[in-house]
């Protein structure tokens, strides 16, 4: 497994595989890896020749407040792990060189990020993360790039940006993997405390409950978003940032479930923030 660190170089063999031919796929990762992220590089060798995973815990996506100093940093261990699971290359940039004193450009998804996310962290969020993974594309140059339905509303904000500004990359959107209980994974979850991590499952069950009654034919999204409320606020240790029943294209607030919906959380607790999400139909699908 080949480690770049510097931008020249890792752009020098982006276009040595690209005069090549060789397609080359990125999982852009901010590490503290976890089977989630590994089902991406999983699914990416499997139509990929070369797997670039991208490691960088992007300063610009976190706002003022946010976790950025205690975000979980297993460097060796993330090595290890990336290794074993086949990626050809690790590219792990500096936030200086990542970010020079005087730039000064940004790419922006306006309306998308106005929901969500986008109201708990601010739409700032999401202009880093759309600005680090455009500078990835450049970057690395792959064929395709692949994200997590963890983080939903993400996916859909980096489809947008690629259509809209014709990033010559196919997004491949990768289902969610859990933890034998039902939580989420996610790198954050490391900073848990043992006492308060069976109690995380909170949102994973109120979205479980909008599913199940979903199933049973109740399609009003309000008495859904109460009763998925009343179950996730039943742990007072559980604080909810928002939850939304929306529509998975527009992120926009439906009244009536007669489509496939997002089901989408975002909880604290034990000062972690956690997200999930479910998408489902009144005709399923049920399995997740
Ligand atoms: P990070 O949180 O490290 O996640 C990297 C990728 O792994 C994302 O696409 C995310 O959706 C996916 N992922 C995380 N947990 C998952 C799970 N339980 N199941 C499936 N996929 C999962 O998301 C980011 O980093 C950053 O915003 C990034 C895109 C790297 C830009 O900085």
């Amino acid at each position: 497994m080949r480690i770049i660190e510097k931008l020249p170089e890792m752009q020098a063999a982006a276009r040595d595989y690209q005069r090549r031919q060789v397609d080359l796929g990125l999982v852009p990762t901010m590490g503290a890896l976890h089977d989630g992220h590994l089902s991406l590089v999983k699914r990416c060798r499997t139509e990929n020749t070369i797997t670039v995973m991208s490691l960088f815990v992007n300063p610009a996506q976190f706002m003022p407040g946010e976790d950025y100093d205690s975000y979980p940093r297993t460097w060796s261990q993330d090595l290890e792990l990336a290794e074993a699971a086949g990626v050809d290359i690790v590219f792990h940039p500096s936030a200086e060189d990542m970010y020079l004193p005087r730039r000064q450009t940004t790419i922006q998804v306006h309306e998308l990020t106005k929901y969500l996310c986008g109201i708990s962290r601010g739409q700032g969020h999401f202009i880093g993360v759309t600005t680090v993974v455009a500078k990835l594309f450049n970057l690395v140059s792959p064929r395709r790039a692949y994200f997590g339905q963890k983080d939903a509303q993400q996916a859909v904000v980096i489809q947008r940006m690629v259509i809209d500004l014709n990033f010559p990359v196919e997004i491949v959107v990768c289902p969610i993997i859990r933890e034998a209980d039902g939580l989420a994974m996610s790198s954050r979850n490391r900073n848990l405390s043992p006492a308060l991590r069976p109690r995380a499952l909170a949102l994973r069950e109120g979205l479980v409950l909008g599913r199940d009654m979903l199933r049973q034919g109740e399609t009003d999204a309000n008495t859904l978003f109460n009763h998925m409320c009343e179950q996730i606020l039943r742990d007072d240790a559980i604080e909810v940032d928002y939850l939304h029943i929306v529509s998975p294209e527009t992120l926009q607030d439906v009244e009536k479930v007669d489509d496939l919906v997002l089901m989408a959380g975002a909880i604290r607790i034990d000062g972690v923030r956690l997200i999930d999400n479910i998408l489902v139909g009144p005709d399923g699908p049920w399995e997740d």
